[in-house]
């Protein structure tokens, strides 16, 4: 399996898919590329680092869909076939998500359906729950609301800010996203109605 990813920041989560490939844990895979829609992004300098292929695509001025459709010429030239989103700050338009139908994963900070989009950690906390965590889902149409891969669970403490939240359960992302990577590559699952069901 063929895998891109996409990221603007960061890449915590990327490096967790990066490592998790180069130590053998996602049964043949191989990172074709990452592509950084900001040209500042830490990510990309620790992908180079690691000696994975990276591409700086801007949008700069261009509608959402002619920046994808750069994107998506470069993930076909690497003969990508699976993306994974890693903190990629950009909503997919239905053109590329058509491209890449029932292809696409991506992590959200929160246990979804609860407190999807910006900030689910401030969400969370705002509305009193007192567990969140993670979770890997498939992209479709929907904001973060694509059929659920994975989850991870963490307790929220009566003294928890959005930050110390965020780093409990970032230590969580960096797990599941692997896992839920290597279920995925390994083609043992189906997806049944809303429900990601394992062969
Ligand atoms: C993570 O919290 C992820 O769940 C969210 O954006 C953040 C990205 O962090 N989608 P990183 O760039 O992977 O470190």
């Amino acid at each position: 399996m063929r895998i891109g990813i996409l990221i603007s920041g960061r890449g915590s989560n990327m490096v967790a898919l990066l490592d998790a490939v180069r130590d053998g844990h996602v049964y043949d895979a191989e990172i074709a590329l990452v592509v950084s829609d900001q040209p500042s992004a830490a990510g990309r300098m620790r992908a180079r680092d690691k000696g994975i292929r990276t591409a700086l695509v801007e949008r700069k001025g261009r509608t959402r869909e002619e920046h994808e459709r750069e994107i998506i010429q470069k993930l076909r030239e690497q003969r990508v076939e699976l993306v994974c989103l890693a903190g990629y700050m950009r909503l997919l338009s239905p053109y590329f998500i058509e491209e890449f139908r029932g292809r696409i994963l991506n992590i959200h900070p929160s246990l979804l359906p609860a407190f999807p989009g910006l900030d689910a950690q401030r969400q969370a906390i705002e509305h009193g729950v007192k567990y969140s965590g993670c979770t890997v889902h498939f992209v479709d149409e929907t904001l973060d609301g694509g059929p659920i891969v994975t989850q991870r669970v963490v307790p929220v403490h009566d003294s928890d800010t959005p930050d110390a939240l965020a780093a409990r359960i970032l230590a969580e992302e960096h797990a599941a996203y692997p896992e839920a990577l290597a279920l995925v590559c390994s083609g043992r699952y189906e997806v049944v109605g809303r429900r990601v069901v394992r062969k």
